[in-house]
């Protein structure tokens, strides 16, 4: 990394919200990659030309995988809650009925990259894609969807702001949906870099509490964490 790029300092989130009194990580996040992306910089799943193509398929297929084992049929409508480049969604995108991909963002400049990098996928399936506000929230909810995932967000996520992150991902969850987060589980709650943080799976079970959900602990559960490896966990999460 080198010493030109502001964001590539542990503290530049810290003189960013000193420059930006009540500006929120998430926002920062968004300009942090912003910069990295028009910098020409790696990054892995975002923007035109994301650095790790084998991986980001590696681990679409394995969420392709466990959306299958959790009953996704091909008429559901399926929330991407931090869907990015569309990186996750290109094998869900692929199998979901047109208009049944329902990709939600906080800001339409990922996706808008994913478009461009996938237009003959985007002009068969017609995912919906929108950036997160309250109105598409209700918007988004009215559908139904039966699924909500959030794969690689809750690691960008700061404590400060996971509460309001599950209070809005909870909100499209109707009864009966099923809520899948995959993060990265540590024995600490901590920050590993930059933009990326480490969770103790219960801090973020205490989390979805507080914002009104739960973390189911059934059958389904033992299914979805078979599919842990590594530091890489998840958590599905129903309305309580
Ligand atoms: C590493 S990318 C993952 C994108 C996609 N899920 C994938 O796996 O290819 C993280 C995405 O989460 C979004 N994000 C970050 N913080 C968020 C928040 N607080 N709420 C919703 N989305 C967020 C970012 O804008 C970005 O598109």
């Amino acid at each position: 990394m080198s010493d030109d790029n502001p964001f590539e300092k542990f503290n530049a989130w810290l003189l960013w919200k000193k420059e930006h009194p009540g500006g929120k990580f998430s926002e920062w996040y968004v300009t942090a990659m912003d910069h990295l992306i028009k910098a020409g910089k790696p990054v892995s799943c975002l923007g035109p030309d994301p650095t790790d193509q084998e991986l980001m398929d590696k681990n679409a297929e394995k969420a392709m995988a466990m959306l299958m084992e959790l009953g996704l049929s091909s008429s559901d409508r399926l929330v991407e809650y931090g869907c990015g480049s569309l990186s996750l969604a290109r094998p869900i995108l692929e199998y979901l009925d047109p208009g049944h991909y329902i990709g939600l963002d906080i800001t339409d400049r990922f996706y808008s990259y994913g478009k461009a990098r996938y237009p003959d996928l985007v002009a068969r399936k017609q995912p919906q894609l929108a950036v997160i506000t309250p109105e598409a929230l209700d918007r988004v909810r009215a559908q139904q969807p039966r699924f909500v995932i959030a794969f690689a967000v809750v690691g960008h996520v700061a404590p400060g702001e996971l509460d309001y992150f599950f209070t809005q991902f909870i909100r499209l969850l109707e009864p009966g949906a099923v809520g899948l987060v995959e993060f990265k589980e540590g024995e600490r709650d901590f920050q590993h870099w930059y933009w990326d943080f480490t969770y103790r799976r219960s801090t973020l079970s205490a989390a979805v509490e507080r914002a009104g959900g739960v973390v189911e602990s059934n059958e389904k559960h033992a299914l979805v964490r078979k599919y842990e490896e590594g530091d890489t966990g998840y958590l599905l999460i129903g309305q309580k």
